[in-house]
Order: structure tokens, then C-alpha cells, then sequence
């Protein structure tokens, strides 16, 4: 961000479209020293509109620079979301005088062909750039994967996958995936399916990723693969499941029947993570709306914002392995780090902070208690509440009063739940990152997470504490920090 993104609830330390409208992440892709992030954009309006991929790089996942937009519709249609490579062997023959391609492999979305009421209008494109990622060439045999006759046949998510010594695509179709193999990025075969009648099913499936993590503690690797679905998230509209498994080189099984949700709050969408990151660090990002209310949010010249980039591992809690998601080392490398203290309250009691910045601010401590709850509110009585309860294993949030609400419905009509069963007993922390416009909360480093957008019309000035059990309470190393602007 920069000093001049003071519009009310511009984000201070996420990333956002200087104006203009914005959805998915794509071609997220790392390349010599440089991580790469694209996004569904429209540069027209503030609402969805015809798709461009908008471009930006950084250094550290936290300082952004906008670079001119990467891809614009062309005759072959919109350009939807999907992924980027670094083809270092030049598979693809792209590579001229020994610079190495990227490659980004996306979604075509044919207006014509949805005007005409057709079923094909989804293909697969690619496009090559030589100057990392500032120009981009459009392959002539586009499309590359041509539409099998269904309406939703997208987000193409391409990795190199060592073991075959081949590019692996993940593509969702309507309510399950198909992987794809190809060896030159151009012609690809179709290997399996996965996901009809599985998972959850309550909108289509979108956004898919497919990788592998090493099991924390062990040298034992799985498989991860995310599924977006548009509706029927943990809490309303769009939500992120997933399913941890095996990978042959040609299917994907689950080692359970259960999915599970990335992120329990209503503003994590979309979410996919980085190709080709040095040692083999999973790095996601996701966008932070939800198509229930995305094109409605209170904001002026631009809509939308990412989730902090965060680091994905896998953890075994009983018998479950859980995937685990918490902002990267550079995010806390943003904080004036406030005092940190001990404190204890008494059963019943709650404690008040007045500190300015709240709206721009880790607060964070560790606790063994489960019943208690955090409100940050203002001057005018906006409030957003978090509400730990141990009797129902759940932690809620409730937005219905944390500022503007009234853009949309379903907005602020309800409290938004988590359930925590797997919170293993003992010490654990808590810690909420507040921007302008949102708030997550990560429970046990990211066991459990929940990101919310919230619009209060005054930043919030103070923070309440209250111990809600019947015993008392033990906060070590509470903290509230300062994001620098
Ligand atoms: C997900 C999505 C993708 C599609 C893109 C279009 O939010 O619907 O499936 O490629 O947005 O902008």
C-alpha cells in the first residue's frame, strides 16, 4: 500500500486494486527473487465486468507494486482465473535465447457462445511472457483444451509434478474436478476425476489446487486439494473446502470421507496458492468477499481486497490431518510490536484497552481458557464481537453492529460460527489482524481461522476483554501492535 490510499476502509496492509473491480487470485507464480500476483480484474467499474488479468509483484508478499494489466479479453473470449508456471526446461518451445517462459494457463469465457445459450463457452487458454510477466504473448493454438459440451469447465491449476516428469492440471467441471497431464503445457490428456457426490456440493465447484505437504513432525507427505464452492459456505455463499489424500500422477484419493473448511469466516474465496516458491513453502492467498455481497461492499473508488498471504502446513490432530493456515513471517515484520503482558481476570471480570490504530493492528496472547469473548468498538457503538464458548466448542463472531451492514442482507443478519471440537486442550493462541475494512482470526496459529470484512464508519478505539468462565483467566504475552502505515 501506499500513503495515498486513505479512501474509508482502504486496506493499510493488504493487497488492493488501486481503482476498479476485483475477484480471484491467479497465476500466482514466484520467478527470480519475485512473487507474482495476478487477479480477475475489471478496470471499467467497481463491479464485475468483462475479465482482464490485473498484475502486480513484490519482494516480501506484503509490499506490493501495480504492474499494467497482463491479459485482455481477446477473440477468443474473457480471460477467468487460473495459474502460472516457470517452464525452466522450456517444455513449451515459448523460450527464446535462452530466457525462460512464464507460462499462464487460463479460463476462456466466451460471451458469444453464453448469448447463444450454448454449453461450451468455457475453454482452456495459455499466453507466455519473456519479460517476467510485463508483456504476454497469446498462443496461436489457442484454446488449448477445448469445452467437452458443459457450462462450467474452468480455473485451471497447473503444477510440475516430479515423480511422471510432466505438468499436472486440476480444472473443475460444475461439481467435480478432472486432472490432466501434459508434457509441453499445449497438449494435454485427461487422467481421472474426482469429487461427484463428495464434498460439499451446495454451489458449484471453483478455484481448484492440488499439492503436496509434508505431515509436521514426520517425513510422511499428502496430498492437499482445495475446492472453492460458490455457495453453501460454513457460514452463507462462498466458502473453501478441502480433502487431504494420496496423488499417483493420475488420481486423487481421499484418506477420509470428510471435507473440511479452510477458513470458517465468509470473506476467504477463491483461495489458491504459489507455484514454485523456494524450499517448497505452500503460500496461499485468497480473495477476501463473497459473492453473496461482493459487487454491494461500501467502498468508493475500487472493490475488494486479498487475504494476507499465509503459509500452509499440515498437522495431525488425533487421527485428522488438518491444514493449517497463518501469515507469513513478513505480515508480523510490519508491526511496531506493543508491550507485552501477563494478565489474569477474575471470573466475570472484563478488562478495557483504549489505543488508537485498532483498525490497523495485531492483538494477540495466549490462554487456556475457552470462555471468554474480545468487542472492539468506536464512538459511535459500532462493535465487533468475538465470543469464545466452551460449552458449544464454538467460537462466534458477530458483525451485526460492527458498522455499515445495511449494503446487502445477508451482510450483517447473522452470527457466524466455528466449531473448534479439535482444539487440542491446554495453551493455545489467539490472534486477530484488523485492517480498514476486515478482521482475521487465527485460533491455535491457524488450527482455526475465520476472515470476515466489516465496514464500522469510525475506527475502533477500544478493546474490551471479558472473562466469561467461572474460574479465572490467564492471558500471557497480551499484545496489541501497530501496523505501520
Ligand atoms: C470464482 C470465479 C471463477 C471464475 C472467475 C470469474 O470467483 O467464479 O470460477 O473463473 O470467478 O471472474
Amino acid at each position: 500500500a501506499s500513503g495515498a490510499y486513505q479512501e474509508p476502509f482502504r486496506p493499510q496492509f493488504h493487497f488492493s486494486p488501486t481503482r476498479g473491480w476485483m475477484n480471484d487470485p491467479n497465476g500466482l507464480v514466484y520467478q527470480d527473487g519475485v512473487y507474482h500476483l495476478f487477479y480477475q480484474y475489471y478496470p471499467d467499474a467497481t463491479v464485475w465486468g468483462p475479465m482482464h488479468w490485473g498484475h502486480a509483484v513484490s519482494e516480501d508478499l506484503v509490499h506490493w507494486q501495480h504492474r499494467p494489466i497482463a491479459l485482455f479479453p481477446d477473440e477468443n473470449g474473457l480471460i477467468f482465473s487460473g495459474s502460472a508456471v516457470v517452464d525452466k526446461n522450456n517444455t513449451s518451445g515459448f523460450g527464446k535465447e535462452g530466457k525462460i517462459p512464464l507460462v499462464a494457463i487460463y479460463t476462456y469465457h466466451s460471451i458469444q457462445g453464453e448469448k447463444t445459450g450454448r454449453n461450451d463457452f468455457q475453454t482452456q487458454g495459455i499466453a507466455f511472457s519473456l519479460d517476467n510477466g510485463e508483456t504476454w504473448t497469446k498462443y496461436e493454438g489457442n484454446p488449448v483444451i477445448g469445452n467437452p459440451g458443459v457450462r462450467d469447465f474452468r480455473d485451471p491449476k497447473v503444477f510440475w509434478h516430479e515423480d511422471t516428469q510432466s505438468w499436472i492440471m486440476a480444472l473443475v467441471v460444475g461439481d467435480h474436478v478432472r486432472f490432466y497431464r501434459s508434457i509441453n503445457l499445449k497438449e494435454w490428456q485427461h487422467l481421472s476425476d474426482f469429487g461427484k457426490g463428495q464434498g460439499a456440493q451446495g454451489g458449484v465447484w471453483e478455484c481448484p489446487d492440488l499439492f503436496p505437504l509434508q505431515v509436521e513432525g514426520t517425513d510422511e507427505t499428502k496430498w492437499v486439494l482445495i475446492i472453492s464452492i460458490g455457495s453453501g459456505g460454513p457460514n452463507g455463499g462462498s466458502g473453501t473446502q478441502y480433502f487431504v489424500g494420496d496423488f499417483d500422477g493420475t488420481t486423487f484419493t481421499p484418506n477420509h470421507e470428510e471435507y473440511k473448511w479452510l477458513d470458517w469466516g465468509t470473506d476467504n474465496y477463491a483461495g489458491v496458492t504459489y507455484n514454485n516458491v523456494p524450499n517448497n513453502d505452500r503460500i496461499f492467498i485468497g480473495w477476501m468477499s463473497n459473492w453473496q455481497y461482493a459487487v454491494l461492499t461500501p467502498t468508493s473508488t475500487w472493490r475488494s481486497a486479498m487475504t494476507l498471504p499465509r503459509k500452509l502446513s499440515l498437522k495431525k490432530f488425533g487421527d485428522d490431518h488438518m491444514v493449517v493456515n497463518y501469515p507469513v513471517e513478513a505480515v508480523f515484520e510490519l508491526l511496531a510490536k506493543g508491550q507485552t503482558q501477563d494478565m489474569v481476570l477474575k471470573a466475570a471480570e472484563t478488562k478495557e484497552f483504549m489505543h488508537d490504530g485498532l483498525n490497523r493492528s495485531e492483538i494477540s496472547f495466549t490462554t487456556e481458557t475457552r470462555d471468554f469473548s474480545l468487542a472492539l468498538t468506536n464512538d459511535k457503538g459500532e462493535h465487533l464481537n468475538v465470543i469464545f464458548d466452551a460449552a458449544s466448542d464454538l467460537v462466534i463472531v458477530d458483525r451485526t453492529r460492527s458498522g455499515l451492514t445495511g449494503f446487502q442482507q445477508e451482510f450483517g443478519n447473522k452470527l457466524h460460527y466455528m466449531d473448534v471440537k479439535q482444539l487440542p486442550k491446554g495453551l493455545y493462541e489467539v490472534t486477530l489482524l484488523v485492517d480498514a475494512g476486515s478482521v482475521e482470526l487465527f485460533v491455535n496459529r491457524g488450527q482455526f481461522v475465520m476472515t470476515q470484512q466489516i465496514f464500522p464508519t469510525r475506527p475502533y478505539t477500544k478493546l474490551l476483554i471479558g472473562n466469561t468462565s467461572n474460574s479465572q483467566m490467564e492471558l500471557k504475552g497480551f499484545s496489541i501492535s501497530n501496523v505501520a502505515s
